[in-house]
């Protein structure tokens, strides 16, 4: 059996619709069951509860072989996650999969890759045969743009000049179905880039090219962001954020990986397809 967490979110849910998709056996641990309607009536098994509960996830961990770890990020995630390692062991799974980040490695200075850092190291340590898949910026991040973009034909965000390697979630889900339906995957890190290094300058680019109209590109001082946020993410979580994106701007990524090209054999999503198949949320 294969447990997955997160099935209500981006990459959570991708992955439980193209295992679904495969007709792949999966149970899942959902907060909410009216959130997972689909899931139950395409037969997932539904364990309801918090990954903070440790009864819940020692029922949802019964019988299980595999499981996806994954979690937002937050002031509870690295200790959540850690329980849940706890109990995946004592629970005899056999192989963890967790989603961590491109930015969690050992010298990582900012909040959010240090504590995937630490579960990533917990987990190695644990003695389960792991497999850690480590995306670059979701391509799905700019959809909470699509309101400025449609309405003020404007991107504006705290990242600078700052360059990603942005990659589509439906593709990251891609590797997490790759990892839990063949095999050789045990022991290895899958960094996950799209296609291109970008800045979000090419990023408004990309969005005049297909929306035929100007979109330009405004960095966001980053006291405007945290004021904006500071009702939206709690305090821990937006002070890591906001560091997370000064890194970006002052460091950024300058290499693409070809993971998902070696794993799957197909050609990662580029921007502007992504940008075509969501057209109707940016165009007025
Ligand atoms: N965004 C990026 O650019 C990026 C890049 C690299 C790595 N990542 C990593 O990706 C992860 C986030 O993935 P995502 O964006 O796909 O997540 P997401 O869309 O925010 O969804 C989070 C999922 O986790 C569930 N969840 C939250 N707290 C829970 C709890 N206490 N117990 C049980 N379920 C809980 C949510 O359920 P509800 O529906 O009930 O809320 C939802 O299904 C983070 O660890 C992040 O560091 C993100």
């Amino acid at each position: 059996m294969i447990l997955l967490t997160g099935v209500t979110g981006k990459t959570g849910g991708e992955t439980a619709k193209q295992l679904l998709a495969k007709g792949v056996k999966f149970r899942a641990i959902v907060r909410s069951e009216a959130k997972a309607e689909a899931l139950k009536a395409g037969g997932v098994d539904l364990v309801v509860g918090d990954l903070a509960d440790a009864t819940v996830v020692r029922k949802a961990l019964d019988g299980v072989e595999k499981a996806l770890l994954l979690l937002p990020n937050g002031k509870t995630q690295e200790a959540n996650e850690k329980q849940f390692t706890d109990l995946a062991k004592s629970a005899g799974v056999k192989h963890l999969v967790k989603m961590s980040s491109m930015e969690a490695v050992a010298q990582a200075k900012t909040p959010i890759p240090r504590a995937h850092w630490a579960v990533e190291e917990y987990i190695r340590a644990s003695g389960i045969a792991w497999t850690m898949v480590k995306p670059n910026f979701f391509m799905q991040n700019l959809l909470a743009s699509a309101g400025s973009i449609k309405t003020q034909k404007r991107l504006s965000l705290p990242m600078g000049s700052g360059t990603t390697g942005m990659a589509d979630v439906r593709d990251i889900a891609a590797i997490c179905v790759e990892v839990f339906t063949s095999s050789g995957h045990v022991g290895r890190s899958y960094e996950i880039t799209g296609p291109e290094i970008l800045s979000f300058h090419d990023v408004a680019e990309r969005f005049t090219e297909l929306l035929g109209e100007r979109i330009e590109y405004v960095p966001m001082p980053m006291d405007v962001f945290r004021e904006r946020m500071k009702n939206v993410l709690e305090p821990w979580h937006l002070a890591a954020v906001a560091e997370l994106f000064r890194e970006i701007d002052e460091i950024g990524l300058d290499h693409t990986t070809d993971t998902f090209r070696k794993l799957t054999g197909r050609e990662p999503i580029s921007l502007r397809r992504f940008i075509q198949d969501h057209l109707a949320l940016f165009k007025s």
